[in-house]
Formats: structure tokens, sequence, C-alpha cells
């Protein structure tokens, strides 16, 4: 019966194969898709005696019209990913998938539950994104959906999925990080991302908006829906690449990257090592490892394997105070793992002891105890 869980690729494939017609440019196998889920795949490449073939070809046509139900593909797939909390995971990456807001793909009939185990409803994705149903099910082979084939999956059709700025031009016409400076913080510093020199710019509003709503938040550093964090990466003085998290309606971080010619890239430079976007980016986002320079502020931190690990901030931003007072690296509230907040605190105290900070801010920091 297994004969016939065949999809229309399979037949165009066979048929190429019995008359030798060459596909003009091959899927590559690494990104996990081909052009059809054949169970037949190896049978077929193996066929090269034309008369075996038009056998083969003739055996298949003799069997008949495949009964109705049988020929239809499974409409759920099961997802197996063998991680510690697959259902945020699951949340996050098909999050993404239900539409540009994201949203919830349980509530959206996207993925389903049923006795601790999940599933892909497929019909669902081919009716938000032609196309991706059939890459699922290919990368999966047939069988059940493991962590490797879904992170293919997601990192080969993401971007597209998302539709997010195609060109490091077309975001930043959206985001003018670099034109309106004065209202973006930035912050330089090297950090365990990349061996480059990172620039990150957040912007002041946003800040504002988590210092703001810090109490009612729980004690939590909650950043506005569409914020943009920023990090350019230079190298020897050029801009070598570019990563951005953004965040989403849904509350989740959209993470992506332009590459050194400015069109968005599928992973970051190997520096030290390149890390596939987004399925790599999410690991120590959603973690809680503490990495360097972040822990050891406002004291200096050693050197990392690669080279050193350091802030490039003033003294007086080195304000023990309010590193305590957020403790934002290890609390990393809303997956950001800077500490722009405690950055921007200290930068606007020396603003009031320089008595030159606004009445607004100066009551930001009494609403905080600062
Ligand atoms: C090895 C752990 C690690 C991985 C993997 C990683 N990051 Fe980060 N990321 C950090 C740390 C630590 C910071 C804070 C300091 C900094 O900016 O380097 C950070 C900061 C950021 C920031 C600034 C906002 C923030 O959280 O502070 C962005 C944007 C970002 N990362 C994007 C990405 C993208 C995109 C990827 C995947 C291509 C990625 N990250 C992968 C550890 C990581």
């Amino acid at each position: 019966m297994r004969f016939w869980i065949l999809d229309f690729g399979f037949w165009i494939g066979l048929i190429r194969s019995v008359f030798s017609i060459e596909k003009a440019s091959p899927v590559p196998t690494d990104v996990g898709f081909s052009t059809s889920s054949c169970a037949l795949e190896s049978t077929q490449s193996k066929i090269q005696n034309p008369k075996s073939k038009i056998l083969l070809l003739l055996a298949l046509a003799a069997c008949g019209t495949p009964e109705s139900g049988t020929q239809q593909a499974a409409a759920r797939l099961e997802v197996d990913l063998d991680k510690a909390n697959p259902e945020r995971l699951l949340r996050y990456y098909f999050g993404g998938y239900v539409g540009q807001d994201g949203g919830d793909p349980f509530a959206e009939g996207l993925l389903a539950v049923e006795d601790g185990r999940f599933y892909v409803e497929m019909e669902a994705l081919e009716a938000k994104h032609p196309g991706l149903g059939a890459a699922l099910r290919d990368a999966a082979g047939d069988r059940r959906l493991e962590w490797e084939e879904l992170a293919d999956f997601l990192n080969a059709s993401y971007y597209t999925a998302r539709t997010l700025p195609p060109t490091l031009a077309a975001f930043r016409a959206e985001t003018p990080y670099q034109q309106a400076e004065a209202a973006w913080f930035r912050v330089e510093l090297d950090g365990v991302m990349s061996t480059a020199r990172r620039h990150v710019y957040v912007a002041e509003v946003a800040l504002r908006h988590a210092l703001r709503n810090y109490k009612e938040q729980g004690e939590r550093l909650m950043y506005p829906v569409g914020a943009a964090i920023v990090g350019e990466h230079h190298l020897d003085g050029a801009l070598v690449e570019t990563t951005v998290m953004r965040k989403r309606a849904d509350g989740f971080w959209d993470f992506f990257t332009y590459g050194p010619d400015g069109a968005l890239a599928a992973r970051t430079q190997a520096l030290p090592r390149s890390l596939k976007t987004p399925t790599q980016c999410v690991g120590c986002h959603f973690g809680v490892k503490l990495f360097e320079p972040e822990r050891s502020f406002p004291g200096a931190a050693p050197d990392g394997p690669h080279g050193p690990r350091a802030f490039y901030v003033d003294e007086a931003l080195r304000d023990r105070d309010v590193v305590v007072f957020f403790d934002e690296h290890s609390k990393r509230s809303d997956t950001i793992l800077g500490i722009y907040n405690t950055l921007f605190v200290a930068r606007l105290r020396t603003d009031r002891r320089a008595g030159r900070l606004s009445d607004d801010d100066t009551r930001l920091l009494e609403s905080l105890g600062l």
C-alpha cells in the first residue's frame, strides 16, 4: 500500500528518469527538500536500463488506480523533538508560520497535542504556506519529524514565511537606527556571539517602555511589540554582518541575519563558528547559561578562547547599584541577553548628577526608586 503514498513529484521524477530528462537545478539535499517524498526514490535512481524502466512503468500502470484514501498522505505529522521543552520551541517556531504577527499555533490549528504527543496539521500549514506542507513531509521522509529534520525545514523556509525585509537597506528604511542615532541607545562590546566587535542598537523609546512597565510586569523588563535590537558586527573597521531580533506581536522575537552583501543570510559567518538562523540563535537566547562580559559586569570579564570579552563603556556606566537592582542578564526576562536597560539607567543617573536630566526621565528614575 505504501506504493501509493506517492505524490505528483514522484511521477514527474519517474518520468524524468525513464526519459532521462535532467533536472535543471536540483534542490540541494542538505536542506532536506527534494521534489518528491517518494518511498521508491532509491529504486528510481538505480534503474538505469531503459528496458527495465519501461517494465517498471508498465508494472505500476498495471496496478490500476489507487484506492481513494490510501493515496492521501497522512493529515498530520507527528513531531518528536527530544528536547527539554518541546512545546515552547514548537510554539515559537510554528507561531512564526501563523501569520505576520505570529500567533498561537495550537489555537490556529497548525499544531495539535494529544496524549503528550505533538502533531503538525498538514492541511493548515499548506493552506497558510502553499508548498511548505510538502516540504515538511519531505523533510520528515514519511516518518515522525525529528529535530534535525525540522531544523533544516525551518532554516530553509523561515525567512520567506516571516516576510522579513530582504536586505539591510530595506530593514534600515523601516528601522532607522543609524540616521536617528540620538534616539537609539548604542553600546560596543566583544561578546560570545562573534569574534567581531559588536555595536548594539536599541531604541530609547523601547527601553523607556520596558522601564515604565517594570513593576506592573512583575519586575521584568519587557520590550514593546515591534522593538528591534540590532547587532552590527565590525571586523577591522568594516561591517561584516548584522544580526537582528525584532519582537513579534505574539511576544516572541524573530531572529535574522544580514550577510556582507546586505542580503538575508542563512547563517552567520564562521567567527568563530557559523550559526544557522534562526535555529542556532534560539539555544542561547532561550537558555539559562550566563555569558561574558555580562556575567562579570560591572567588573571586567576574563578573556574568552577567541579574544577579549568586554564592554567598551564609560566608567560612569559601571553602576553597581543598577546592575544589582535589575539583575538583567541572568533574569533575561524577554530572552534578551544584553544589559541595555542597566546601562541606559546608569546613563540617566549620570545625567541627573550633572543636572541635565529631563523631567520625564527624572520621574522615571524616581518611579523605579533609583
Ligand atoms: C553562544 C550564545 C549565543 C548564540 C548562539 C546567539 N546569541 Fe545572540 N547574544 C548572545 C549574548 C550573550 C548576547 C548579549 C551580548 C551581545 O550582544 O553579544 C546576545 C545578543 C544578541 C542581540 C542583541 C539583543 C540581546 O539579546 O542582547 C541580538 C540581536 C542577537 N544576539 C541576535 C542573535 C542571532 C540572530 C543569533 C543567531 C544567528 C544569535 N543571536 C545567536 C548569545 C548568543
